[in-house]
């Protein structure tokens, strides 16, 4: 074995164990991952985004095939897959004769079990080669470094994880290196001054204190983007949620979103009273819009489609 090949090897075999523990646990495992359901269920985020990328992705893999004898896909936190697969089907239905390969990048190992099982329940994807990589996107990038051949890609996206890489210019930079001639990195995150952000920045010193250390909505995407001189174009998907119940204390589906949103297992107990009364005002008054005596959180998203 070459010595790369078993730095490579070793960094996988460190997953999960002491020397990863030490590193920030951003993948979601347990509760997490039940957490992250439930706000699947409330928030209508996943229905938000596939209408997006319904109406923006078969014509940009219309012109990103043409002409190809192959695509290579690769996605960066895709959690349990639900929105790869249908991306993967539009690929697919596009391009019916060309060979697909997908890699997955997803350090849940719970959430990479739930996308092998989606996959193979999912008749029209059987003929797309998955290859898993269940790690950390920065091992990833060490492992592809370390390496040297380099498997480059036509498509790439990193929906809503960009905030948990460690260095965000650094990721981007990575990421866009990997892509193919007339490619797209297609990155989808909180837009900059919507709820998730103004809760976030407001209250940073709370809640940046976990898995995320430092909060990012689109407004440092384009920012890091712009830096880089790299092209662009954003769509934004519009979306919002009813978190009326976060206001009723006796509230278990309250509690559990407002635990989700602050990224706790439990909000009432993570928080002084008076920081807890701060961020309802803040949900209410500043993150929010009040509609027959209901309140939506406003939770609009930002596409970001980086060109090659
Ligand atoms: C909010 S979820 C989004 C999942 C999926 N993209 C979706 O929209 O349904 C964030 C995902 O990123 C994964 N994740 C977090 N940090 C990561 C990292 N450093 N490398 C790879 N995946 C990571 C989590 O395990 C989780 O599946």
């Amino acid at each position: 074995m070459l010595f790369n090949e078993f730095q490579a090897s070793m960094c996988n075999a460190l997953q999960g164990s002491a020397m990863a523990a030490e590193a920030k646990q951003s993948c979601y495992e347990g509760s997490s991952v039940q957490s992250f359901q439930f706000y699947l269920e409330k928030s209508g985020e996943h229905e938000a985004i596939l209408q997006c990328v319904q109406s923006i992705l078969p014509g940009e893999f219309k012109r990103i095939g043409t002409g190809k004898s192959g695509l290579d896909v690769l996605g960066i936190g895709s959690g349990g897959g639900e929105l790869d697969v249908q991306m993967l089907s539009v690929l697919q239905s596009t391009f019916p004769a060309l060979p697909i390969t997908a890699d997955i990048v997803e350090g849940s190992s719970q959430l990479s079990d739930n996308f092998k099982a989606l996959v193979s329940k999912t008749t029209n994807l059987q003929k797309i080669t998955f290859a898993w990589h269940v790690m950390h996107s920065e091992d990833y990038e060490k492992q592809v470094k370390a390496k040297g051949d380099v498997k480059k890609f036509d498509f790439i996206h990193m929906i809503q994880m960009i905030y948990y890489v460690n260095n965000l210019a650094e990721t981007i930079k990575f990421y866009h290196s990997l892509l193919k001639n007339n490619g797209r990195l297609m990155i989808i995150v909180e837009t900059a001054n919507g709820g998730w952000d103004t809760l976030w920045k407001t209250y940073r010193k709370e809640l940046c204190v976990d898995a995320i250390t430092e909060y990012r909505s689109s407004a440092e995407v384009l920012a890091c983007l712009k830096s880089q001189g790299l092209k662009y174009e954003e769509h934004i998907i519009h979306n919002t949620f009813d978190i009326t119940e976060c206001f009723d204390m006796s509230s278990a589906t309250g509690e559990r979103l407002l635990n989700f949103m602050t990224a706790k297992d439990h909000f009432y107990q993570s928080f002084t009273p008076e920081i807890r009364a701060g961020m309802l005002d803040l949900l209410r008054n500043k993150c929010s819009t009040e509609k027959d005596g209901r309140v939506f959180f406003n939770s609009s998203l930002s596409c970001i489609l980086v060109y090659a």
